[in-house]
């Protein structure tokens, strides 16, 4: 569909598609899994926008935390001098789901400020300024982010970028000798997403922690798109038994508002606060109304029943994998990859799922394979509905 408008935003020009193959969706509304579309069409949203609405649409604790936020107050101060209740109860409910040693948490305005925020932190505990990551990471967009994400093609226009960054192979045990007294912090994805659901062995997770321990080295693990639920747990890195030193969190954090946060332990986190005091400004970050959405998300995250998250992934994975078209699915809890044996089918496949009512999506970095995460909160039956939309559209 081509633009209508000749003067508007980056998006209504038709500039800020994602992939070469813009959806140019007009949404009217979304409630739960659904998203309606101007002129009535209804959408399975088996994406959740990207990680974001773990919680489906319109969740009415998330609603009306937002509405009783909004009634009190919006934005009074740059963050750092006011306290807010809503702000403070996010920051209360996150730390409650997480290892003791995570317990002072930053909250900022998206993913990749969390993640420019987690490596100006390593370099201020470490001193050191050596950084490493992992081949097929993504981190965001903003340098800092930019620089330790791997897809050569993305970054090639916009070099330089931040020096004394290496790369090291994921989920590869001879790598980590690179862990040395030299590296402020490695930043890896506990699950790697952009990567087309790349999961590590539990062994060289294990090894990743012991290597950063011996060597003072900041573990920092990017959970901004496979934390908060949605690998069928709260956060992805409960299930390798480590803790890192440094969590980054965006997307579902917010329930659908925008907002990150980067945590740590307090003692680490308070070599931010000074020689320069706050070492890392930002004007909106920890915003009451963003806070009261994540407050009411984490609220959720407490609640849910991860056994009824096992059971519909695996009920998905099993009919995925009896497609005639599907060569491989790699899923942990409703994060899921699908790789096709025709790679030219995965656009056909995105196109005649709009055309059947379910909204797929593509991995940025992976042709031939796309992207199901829906909404971990889904019932039985809409999980039943959806995977039925889902084999219509490879049919
Ligand atoms: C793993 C990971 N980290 C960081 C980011 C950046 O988050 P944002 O786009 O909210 O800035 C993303 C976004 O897709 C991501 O998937």
């Amino acid at each position: 569909m081509q633009p209508e408008n000749k003067f508007g935003s980056f998006l209504d020009l038709g500039l800020a598609a994602t992939t070469p193959y813009p959806l140019n969706i007009r949404i009217e509304s979304a409630q739960g899994v659904w998203l309606k579309c101007e002129g009535g069409k209804k959408l399975f949203d088996a994406i959740s926008g990207v990680g974001v609405s773990n919680f489906g649409h319109g969740h009415p604790d998330i609603s009306d935390a937002l509405h009783q936020q909004i009634d009190l107050n919006l934005h009074t101060m740059v963050y750092g001098e006011f306290h807010h209740k809503s702000t403070l109860s996010a920051a209360e409910r996150l730390t409650s789901l997480l290892p003791e040693t995570l317990n002072a948490v930053y909250f900022v305005n998206s993913g990749t400020e969390a993640i420019e925020g987690a490596l100006k932190l390593a370099k201020r505990i470490t001193g050191r300024r050596k950084m490493l990551a992992c081949t097929g990471g993504y981190h965001g967009s903003t340098a800092g982010a930019l620089s330790v994400s791997s897809n050569l093609e993305r970054k090639a226009p916009f070099l330089p970028l931040l020096p004394e960054v290496e790369f090291i192979k994921f989920n590869d045990v001879s790598s980590l000798q690179e862990i040395d007294s030299t590296v402020a912090c490695i930043i890896v994805e506990t699950i790697q997403g952009d990567a087309g659901v790349q999961i590590p062995s539990p062994t060289w997770m294990k090894m990743l922690r012991e290597a950063c321990t011996k060597s003072g080295t900041m573990l920092i693990l990017d959970e901004v798109q496979c934390g908060m639920g949605r690998t069928g747990a709260p956060f992805a890195f409960g299930a390798f038994d480590i803790a890192p030193d440094i969590l980054c969190l965006g997307k579902a954090l917010g329930g659908g508002m925008p907002i990150g946060a980067f945590v740590a332990s307090r003692e680490n986190m308070s070599k931010l606060s000074h020689s320069p005091v706050l070492g890392h400004i930002t004007t909106f970050g920890g915003h009451p109304v963003a806070c009261a959405g994540a407050s009411a998300a984490l609220g959720l995250l407490q609640k849910m029943n991860w056994t009824d998250v096992e059971r519909r992934g695996e009920l998905w994975e099993k009919r995925l994998k009896s497609h005639p078209e599907v060569k491989e699915v790699r899923r942990i809890g409703l994060f899921i990859a699908v790789e096709l044996k025709d790679a030219d089918a995965v656009k056909k496949t995105i196109l005649k799922g709009l055309d059947v009512g379910v909204l797929l999506f593509w991995f940025l970095s992976v042709p031939s394979a796309f992207r199901i995460a829906p909404p971990i909160n889904m019932t039985d039956e809409e999980a039943e509905e959806g995977i039925q939309l889902i084999c219509e559209a490879l049919n």
